[in-house]
């Protein structure tokens, strides 16, 4: 059985079928509804099979479903496929992917039954800010067909003659848990041989399905092909450590903070429940703790349970192997209960989860601490690339929009993103509001409109959130260069620079009305007003945003930016008018920045790392003033006790902020810097993924989600500064996917050596430099076709045009020669290139 690659339109194959509903026997309560088997049979006796082609197309079986849920499906008691938590997660109001599996080889000649095990999943199970559950509606439904390849023969499709029963998936919920009670046998009827009789029986519980009604079962447009693949178990991982810190309690560590589930091999005797409960902490007593991945409840201010509560009931029965598959959950821990005797290390294993994804990137350098960051980085990213690139995986599951615009262009070096990040566009797009607005989380359970939580409402339109819209189809354009894709993706970028600017015509923030009742031309150009998260969980900063606060200085300049490259992005699609309409805003934009943030000594009005970064990063500052203000960033920096200060927007930009404007030894300090708040101070701390807070775990415990990759987004810096693999900031279409590449290693720190590689659409890049007794020396490996300045540390430069390349200097004093290379903009060093 492989996966189907008919190029029937799913709305074809599916014509026949007809959406089915389980009738709910058990609990109704969410978070605890168990999971139905739905069940329709057909006879392939009939298909007009010729023994001489077998493989011929008209003579194949392809299954096409979908769900309202999520499901398993099996045919005749296989399990079809690899796929995990099918549908997947989309905007399912507007978009809901159809999977396809050539069955052929699973079929029998005469009764075949086709099987679907229906759980809440995203659908209606609990999820989000909230964990509110029935996001898209009340009820699961499945939809699904048996056809010939070509579509022109259905041999079965869900419809009347179906029948369910509950299953003994007794409680499902993606993030609450799942409970299995095996001695709910699986029940008969799965297979042709199974005494539950054909179709139209009631034999053995199961019970005729339900036809659910409604627009959004009639709208059969929003029905597509996955635009990338479902999740995969993609790694197993073993217990490093087993614990018995109360009898009765064992705690299992996996060394690893993951998103999964485990797969428990020992169930103990019949009627034996072994609870599961699964956390990225231990407590002082060395259980697991859940307290820091609380969801909460706004209108009532109270935290919410944490779930990830599994459970197995034992059917005493040898060879059983619970591995729920109806529920993810984000831990490195799990804490075992219930069991008679001591649980064994191998009969526990964890079960990492996510979208399959390429590699890409790779990076090792002479200091471990930095290879370490960058496994743990990389991990934070496959924990929260489930079918849509997340938040976090155990508190909220969202596809919060300000997280992947700042780390989007990491995971591009890391990972081949391109498929996932152009899927999760789509339903940016659906979810986009008809005035341009962009929900917070994407896909957003109430569509591309209001919820009705007054929150969520309020926070819709962010900014830095919502300029996910441009600037995420922009770090794609860059790494993939698809012109499709971006031009796909143009209108919803519009749509948000419109919103944003009207935003900021529309409306003063009260207090500058305050201060200066006549407003100034420039101030229809300032977006002040409207809530915006800001800089977002600096260290020390309160953890509940201020709705009434200015943040102008921030969407300000992320109207500038988003404004500019929405420009290139026109002028890349050959869309002159739209290119000067908003190159002309963005100078408008930047010009009241200026006028109302930054001072003729580059000093700005409000001052915090962040703000600086960004007037640097973004070009807010003019050049003759960028080193006066690069200077203040690090006078801020050193006044800080050479600590850093930024929170979620800005960390990703400071590290490469601070070396492009002659602070490289300032960049390599805070990379290096252990202690709270840095990178390797939560590496220090035990962490083996990012935290969302800079504070996550200290004396007082753990703090917020243990794996964020927000703050990972200082893993760009390890490619394109340390080892010095960088695209063009904003490149011509022609220089686009590594077609143009600017190779600059930046030597600091007490780094000797290092080594990265990214495999580019046009082949794989790899760059490795060691730097012994003086001698800097650097080793290039382009594909053909790739144009590339050299750039060796003194800052002079050379082209190269593919192929394999060595290059040497002598480096003498490199700190400090270094820094007034970079600052004085002259070379400083001795170079002796070969
Ligand atoms: C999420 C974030 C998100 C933030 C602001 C948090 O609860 O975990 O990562 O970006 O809210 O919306």
């Amino acid at each position: 059985m492989t996966a189907a690659t008919s190029p029937t339109s799913v709305q074809t194959a599916l014509r026949h079928a007809a959406w089915i509903s389980p009738v709910e026997t058990g609990c109704t309560e969410a978070g605890n509804r168990p999971a139905y088997w739905l069940r329709g049979t057909f006879d392939w006796t009939a298909a007009n099979q010729n023994p001489d082609t077998p493989n011929a197309a008209d003579e194949r079986a392809v299954l096409h479903a979908t769900a309202h849920g999520i499901y398993e499906l099996f045919v005749n008691g296989t399990r079809v496929g690899e796929d995990e938590l099918t549908p997947g997660f989309t905007s399912y109001r507007k978009r809901l992917q159809v999977q396809q599996w050539d069955i052929t080889d699973l079929l029998v000649r005469g009764e075949n039954v086709v099987a679907a095990l229906l759980s809440d999943g995203w659908f209606r199970g609990r999820h989000g800010f909230e964990r509110r559950p029935d996001g898209f509606g009340t009820e699961t439904a499945f939809l699904a067909s048996v056809t010939n390849a070509p579509g022109t023969e259905t041999f079965l499709s869900t419809g009347e003659r179906w029948l369910c029963r509950e299953s003994h998936i007794t409680r499902a919920d993606l993030m609450d848990g799942q409970t299995t009670d095996f001695r709910r046998h699986e029940p008969a009827g799965l297979s042709p041989s199974g005494p539950a009789g054909t179709a139209g029986t009631t034999a053995e519980g199961w019970v005729p399905v339900v036809g659910p009604a409604g627009l959004l079962y009639e709208d059969r447009s929003r029905l597509v092909l996955p635009a990338s693949p479902p999740a995969r178990r993609i790694e197993e991982l073993r217990p490093v450590a087993v614990a018995t810190p109360e009898p009765g309690i064992t705690v299992v560590d996996f060394g690893q903070n993951i998103n999964g589930w485990v797969r428990l091999g020992s169930l103990g005797p019949e009627g034996t429940r072994t609870l599961l409960r699964h956390g990225e902490v231990l407590d002082k007593a060395g259980l697991v703790s859940t307290a820091n991945i609380r969801a909460f409840n706004f209108a009532t201010k109270t935290p919410l349970p944490a779930g990830q509560v599994d459970e197995a009931v034992s059917a005493g029965r040898p060879g059983d192997v619970f591995e729920p598959r109806h529920t993810t959950h984000g831990f490195r821990y799990v804490q075992v209960e219930g069991q008679p005797g001591t649980l064994a290390a191998e009969d526990i294993t964890a079960v990492v989860v996510h979208t399959p994804l390429d590699r890409t990137g790779w990076f090792e350098c002479s200091d471990p601490r930095l290879n370490a960051l960058h496994d743990a980085i990389s991990w934070s990213f496959r924990s929260n690339a489930c079918d849509v690139p997340t938040d976090c995986p155990q508190r909220e599951r969202s596809g919060f929009t300000g997280d992947w615009q700042v780390f989007v262009d990491t995971a591009a070096l890391m990972f081949d993103v391109a498929a996932f990040s152009e899927k999760w566009l789509r339903d940016l797009t659906a979810d986009q509001w008809p005035d341009g607005r962009v929900p917070t989380v994407v896909p957003n359970p109430a569509g591309d409109g209001p919820s009705g939580n007054a929150f969520e409402d309020m926070a819709a339109g962010s900014a830095g959130w919502g300029d996910a819209a441009v600037l995420v189809p922009w770090s794609l354009w860059r790494a993939y260069g698809d012109k499709l894709a971006l031009a796909r993706a143009f209108p919803s970028m519009r749509g948000w620079v419109d919103y944003a600017a009207a935003a900021a015509a529309g409306a003063r923030h009260p207090e500058r009305s305050g201060r200066r009742p006549v407003p100034l031309a420039h101030e229809k150009f300032l977006w002040d007003t409207g809530f915006h998260f800001g800089e977002w969980l600096e260290p020390d900063s309160p953890p509940n945003p201020d709705p009434s606060r200015d943040h102008g200085i921030v969407a300000t300049a992320y109207l500038f930016r988003s404004a500019s490259v929405l420009a290139r992005a026109a002028e890349a699609l050959g869309d002159a008018a739209a290119a000067a309409k908003y190159g002309t805003l963005a100078e408008q934009v930047l010009a009241a920045w200026r006028a109302e943030y930054l001072d003729h000594n580059g000093i700005l009005s409000e001052e915090s790392q962040g703000h600086y970064v960004r007037a640097l990063a973004f070009g807010l500052a003019p050049e003759a003033l960028a080193p006066r203000t690069a200077a203040r960033l690090a006078e801020l920096i050193r006044g800080n006790g050479n600590r850093l200060g930024t929170g979620f927007l800005a960390t990703g930009l400071l590290l490469p902020v601070l070396a492009d404007h002659g602070y490289l030894d300032v960049a390599y300090e805070l990379l290096l810097a252990t202690g709270t708040p840095s990178w390797l101070g939560m590496l220090e701390a035990g962490a083996t993924t990012m935290w969302e807070w800079w504070d996550g775990v200290s004396e007082e415990g753990a703090r917020g989600s243990l794996n964020h990759y927000s703050k990972g987004a200082v893993g760009s810096f390890l490619y394109t500064h340390l080892a010095g693999i960088r695209l063009p900031e904003d490149p011509a279409p022609e220089e686009t996917a590594y077609r143009r590449v600017t190779i600059a290693p930046q030597p600091g720190g007490s780094i000797t050596s290092a080594a990265a590689a990214v495999v580019t659409p046009r082949g794989r890049i790899s760059v490795s430099w060691t730097l012994q007794h003086g001698q800097f020396t650097l080793e290039v490996d382009l594909p053909d076709g790739v144009r590339a300045a050299v750039e060796l540390p003194d800052g002079s430069s050379r082209p190269v045009f593919g192929g394999r390349h060595q290059f040497s200097c002598q480096l003498v004093g490199l700190a400090e020669t270094h820094l007034n290379t970079a600052r004085s903009g002259k070379p400083a060093l001795q170079l002796d290139r070969t």
